[in-house]
């Protein structure tokens, strides 16, 4: 069985408590997608989630469209990818992404349909749409060894 959980998001200081909750639980290894539209929040998340990880404030977190793939320092490194521009997962090995995902920090992917085969067996899954201009809807499906810590990801 997979757990899922939905959670609404009804304005963006809320996206960022529970992004930061995100960030204080994640541990080594651990690999978090985030799905949606465009201007649903991910890069957003994704901020909140190097707060709580303890990422400095100087290393503002962009989205890494051009460049694939950033790495922030933090309590352990997160390594930010946007997978946006490539069209298959052989692509992903050439550039040796394949490395991260098992590596020493937190990876979280945007646009993580591109990884087709690659996907990884344990994982959070976030899916977040539009519900309003400024509420979002997070659907959270945990797999493998993320679903115990699922429940101790939500916020109060
Ligand atoms: N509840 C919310 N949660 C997250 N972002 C929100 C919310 N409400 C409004 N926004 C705004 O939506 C935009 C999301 O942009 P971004 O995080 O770059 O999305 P994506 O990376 O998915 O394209 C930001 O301008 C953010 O301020
Ligand atoms: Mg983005």
């Amino acid at each position: 069985m997979k757990p899922s959980v939905n959670l609404t998001l009804d304005n963006p200081a809320k996206t960022v408590h529970f992004g930061r909750h995100l960030g204080n639980m994640a541990r080594a290894g651990d690999i978090f997608t985030l799905a949606g539209d465009l201007g649903s929040g991910k890069t957003t998340l994704t901020q909140a989630i190097g707060q709580g990880l303890a990422v400095p404030a100087d290393c503002f977190i962009t989205s890494p469209t051009f460049s694939l793939l950033h790495e922030y320092p933090g309590r352990i490194p997160l390594y930010h990818m946007d997978l946006y521009r490539l069209a298959t997962s052989d692509e992903i090995v050439e550039l040796g992404f394949e490395d991260y995902l098992y590596g020493e920090g937190l990876t979280v992917i945007e646009w993580p349909d591109r990884l087709q085969d690659l996907m990884p067996a344990d994982r959070l899954d976030i899916h977040l749409t539009f519900t309003g201009e400024n509420s979002r809807l997070a659907v959270l499906t945990a797999y493998g060894n993320m679903i115990p810590r699922l429940l101790s990801c939500l916020p109060e």
